[in-house]
């Protein structure tokens, strides 16, 4: 089961209180969300917002026995506007984006996020994915040899991106690429062996980037922070998990323009990162982010 992450750092830091409206933007396991339930039971109304489906049926089972106040929505937490609408709520309380993957995810999806499991290479949060969506075999398969460069040193800060764009087409002249393991032979064959023996795989920069641009995680989360903090209420306060410099940096940006503004006031001066005995207890905590905001 998916570990929650800073759990308690997350639920102290959101200053719940009885009869507050809390939105869970990233259900994932629901683990956030029972440790709101079991300190507040139904005194809080939670929204839970997931794209993937099952990770909604997950967070069911689990939470739907300690609160009967909740609501689900199976959608992006970019359009946290228009769930809310839907649901006739104005205005909230509090707000968590626990961003990135889980690892019901990661282990079980069969949608290709682990190097270490070969299946098809899609990639993508929603499960049922359509001829519209965007999947990893697509870009992989579709795109040119230098926008798939760029996502990899743009979102995954890959040292080796030219030789890996360049080995993904040459490749895929000979044939498509289908699974992660065509993905993971192609990127070992790109790189030098010292790259093949640290500590990191050698395929998890480039996972990451392609995950990202599939599920347009950047552009979401600017999304979703912006029409989050519009649907505060005042003295509301919205806290974002991330695992990455780039979204920490969307983040930190987003805060900072508020603060200037006039409008809210950072609670955590500083990120809050897990501690060392969390990170031992759950290695993937490691490059976890912490960051809250309450609007004046
Ligand atoms: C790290 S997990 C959340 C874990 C959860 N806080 C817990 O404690 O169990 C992230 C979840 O966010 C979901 N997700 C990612 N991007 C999303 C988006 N734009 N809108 C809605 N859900 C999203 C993923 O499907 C995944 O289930």
């Amino acid at each position: 089961m998916h570990k929650s992450v800073l759990l308690h750092e997350v639920i102290d830091g959101l200053n719940i209180k009885k009869g507050d409206i809390f939105v869970d933007g990233t259900l994932g396991g629901g683990g956030h969300s029972e440790e709101v339930c079991k300190r507040f039971s139904d005194t809080v109304s939670i929204i839970g917002i997931d794209l993937d489906p099952d990770a909604i049926l997950r967070a069911k089972e689990r939470l739907n026995l300690l609160n009967q106040n909740i609501k689900y929505a199976q959608d992006s937490f970019r359009n946290i506007d228009t769930i809310l609408d839907s649901l006739n709520i104005k205005q909230v309380d509090r707000i968590l984006f626990d961003i990135g993957l889980s690892s019901n995810q990661f282990e079980d999806s069969g949608r290709g996020f682990s190097f270490q499991k070969d299946e098809p290479l899609i990639m993508s949060f929603k499960k049922d994915v359509t001829e519209k969506d965007l999947t990893a075999r697509e870009i992989l398969n579709s795109w040119d040899e230098e926008n798939i460069r760029a996502i990899l040193e743009g979102y995954g800060e890959e040292q080796f991106a030219w030789k890996i764009s360049k080995a993904i087409v040459a490749r895929r002249e000979i044939k498509p690429i289908e699974t992660t393991f065509d993905l993971v032979e192609i990127i070992k064959s790109a790189t030098p062996k010292f790259y093949h023996h640290r500590k990191i795989h050698p395929a998890t920069k480039t996972f990451q980037a392609l995950r990202i641009t599939v599920n347009d995680e950047i552009e979401s989360l600017k999304e979703g922070v912006l029409k989050g903090f519009e649907r505060l209420n005042k003295n509301g306060r919205l806290a974002v998990i991330s695992f990455h410099s780039l979204e920490d940096r969307v983040v930190k940006q987003f805060f900072k323009e508020l603060n200037i503004q006039g409008v809210a006031t950072t609670i955590t001066r500083k990120p809050i990162t897990p501690s060392e005995k969390e990170i031992n207890l759950n290695p993937r905590a490691r490059s976890a982010k912490l960051r809250i905001i309450e609007k004046l």
